[in-house]
């Protein structure tokens, strides 16, 4: 890849690591999901833009019914650092209350993201509420509730690929890289 060899971009997790770790999510989801069933079945919300290459890979290997939405947050701008001001830029479309609800966000870096979300969809009164997170940056995320799908915790790096962006670009690697400064 020519952006790799001009050493912008260091592989961090490849295409089989990510593979293997999100079918482990998917058949606990679908383990803990299967029996759930008095409330219809789960809706994944998939956060954009970043999670969606991760929640395409994972409602497709579960093993239970779904319906999936997506919403919009934008929080970075351009930027590597979070400016603490969530904005919604495309709401849910799907009614919450009285069903289980899992959100699919791609990283969870300072927590503010999932916060912000987390308050939202409580106020529709949902049966349940679960977080799922492809990356989590340890020592960070200062969240006062667990996010129970976790796929890798990792450093305090700037990463992109497998639909993480900087600055919108990056999002179509099939790897995760760390973005070097
Ligand atoms: P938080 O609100 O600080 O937890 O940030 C959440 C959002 O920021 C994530 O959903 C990502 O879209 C973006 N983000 C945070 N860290 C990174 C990163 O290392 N690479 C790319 N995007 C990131
Ligand atoms: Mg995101």
């Amino acid at each position: 890849m020519k952006l790799q060899q001009k050493g912008l971009l260091k592989p961090y997790i490849s295409k089989s690591k990510i593979s293997r770790r999100v079918k482990k999510l998917a058949s606990k989801i679908s383990r803990d999901y299967r029996s759930k069933n008095k409330n219809g079945v789960p809706i994944f919300i998939g956060v954009l833009n970043g999670s969606f290459i991760f929640i395409s890979d994972l409602v497709r290997e579960l093993i239970i019914d779904v319906e999936i939405d997506f919403l919009k947050l934008s929080s970075y701008g351009d930027s590597k650092i979070s400016s603490g001001d969530v904005k919604m830029l495309k709401e849910l479309n799907c009614t919450i209350e009285g069903r289980d609800i899992i959100v699919v966000e791609d990283i969870v870096d300072s927590g503010l993201s999932l916060k912000y979300i987390k308050d939202l969809i409580l106020m529709h009164n949902p049966a349940s509420l679960e977080f799922a997170a492809l990356l989590y940056k340890k020592g960070l995320s200062n969240l006062d509730f667990d996010v129970k799908y976790i796929g890798f915790k990792i450093p305090n790096k700037f990463v992109v690929g497998y639909g993480l962006d900087y600055a919108q670009k990056y999002r179509n690697l099939k790897e995760i890289c760390i973005l070097k400064n």
